[in-house]
């Protein structure tokens, strides 16, 4: 039976095999492959052997090779960014191409015990032998240590500033103390942490600066341009347009790169002209709405509608996408409407679908 979803190292099995088969460069140690592969991997690109590599970041090639070689020294990755702008993404397909693996992970939350990040007891075996190796129950932290690979952190900002400094002894010192059992669990090489955290999300806790120093951080931003933006949503759609036997033509990508101006403009608060000032809406409008927004669009076109994505079938997604605070953005929305869309003659059916909506 197929999985719902499957990881970047099940979905990317070829591409990562075909790299580093053909690897001429150095490897890190328990690396799968060179650092330079990784960022093939990660950018996308054509092989000596003709082979293609699919993208999987689109935007700046420079960011990722920060990323990647910051992950060959001793200082760990933060991935810092607003939501939606592919920190998991790119943290996912790195541990995958490292070290074959992305699925040791530690999600952040606002309940994250340490126990979750060092390691935890089995009660049963504790009471029946007291402290031992086999009542210990071993974090992906502690296993990522033990066998060299990436540990992947996912939202740090939301786990409790003290329960966060638990990583400060496992990152500098690359080992962890089990003081029960009088011993420590060394890291091996090709150990290290990618974190990914939000810089716009309710009850985020600031890092401390101890823990600061022990990771480099690579900021990634919103799309620069709007072509860049159609490119990440027409990558990430693609599957599901082809599942839904509805092609991605002409006309689609129309309704798409309509959507993305919208949002761009909301995002940045003034017209793609420069020349209207605009409210922003209190949620986020990133490249991840847009592609839930064309993703809805599809399926109630492919299931309601006629086969091809109609301006109906998107108006419903941006809305709920741009008003998430039913009084604020409201009033931001409508003023759009009627400041922005209402005047643009090629809006005319996707103001009229949106008007009909409030
Ligand atoms: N620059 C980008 N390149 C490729 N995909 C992107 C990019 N930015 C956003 N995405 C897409 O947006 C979606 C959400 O990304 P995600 O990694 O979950 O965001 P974050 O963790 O930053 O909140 C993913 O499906 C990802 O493919
Ligand atoms: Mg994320």
């Amino acid at each position: 039976m197929e999985t719902l979803r499957q990881h970047s190292e099940q979905l990317y099995k070829e591409e990562l095999e075909v790299l580093s088969k053909q690897e001429k460069n150095k490897i890190p140690e328990n690396w799968n492959m060179s650092p330079r592969s990784v960022l093939t991997f990660l950018m996308g690109g054509k092989l000596k052997n003709g082979f293609e590599v699919s993208p999987k970041y689109i935007g700046d090639k420079r960011l990722m090779e920060i990323a990647v070689a910051t992950l060959t020294t001793d200082r760990a990755l933060l991935l810092y960014g607003i939501p939606g702008t592919g920190k998991s993404w790119v943290s996912e397909h790195i541990a995958a191409a490292v070290s074959g693996d992305s699925t040791l992970l530690v999600q952040g939350t606002a309940g994250t015990s340490e126990e979750s990040i060092r390691y935890g007891w089995n009660y049963a075996q504790l009471l029946a032998k007291g402290p031992s190796k086999e009542a210990l129950v071993e974090t992906p932290v502690m296993r990522a240590m033990q066998d060299g690979k990436i540990i992947r952190f996912e939202e740090l900002t939301r786990v409790p500033a003290e329960v966060q400094d638990t990583l400060i002894t496992i990152l500098s010192e690359k080992a962890l103390p089990v003081p029960e059992l009088n011993m420590e669990i060394a890291a091996i090489k090709g150990f290290n942490l990618i974190a990914t955290a939000n810089n716009r999300d309710k009850g985020v806790n600031e890092l401390s600066g101890a823990l600061k120093r022990r990771f480099n951080t690579v900021i990634l931003p919103t799309p620069k341009t709007e072509q860049e933006e159609l490119n990440i949503v027409t990558s990430r759609v693609g599957a599901m347009a082809k599942a839904m036997e509805m092609p991605l033509e002409k006309s689609s990508l129309e309704q798409i790169k309509r959507v993305i101006t919208i949002f761009r403009e909301l995002r940045s608060g003034i017209t793609e002209d420069g020349k209207t000032k605009l409210k922003s809406p209190s949620g986020t409008l990133s490249s991840a709405e847009v592609i839930s927004v064309v993703n809805q669009g599809l399926s109630l076109s492919a299931h309601f509608g006629n086969g091809v994505l109609t301006s109906e079938d998107m108006a419903a997604g941006i809305i709920g996408a741009i008003v998430k605070d039913p009084v604020q953005d409201a009033i931001v929305w409508k003023e759009y409407l009627s400041s922005v869309m209402k005047k643009r003659k090629e809006y005319r059916d996707i103001y009229l679908s949106c008007k009909e909506l409030i």
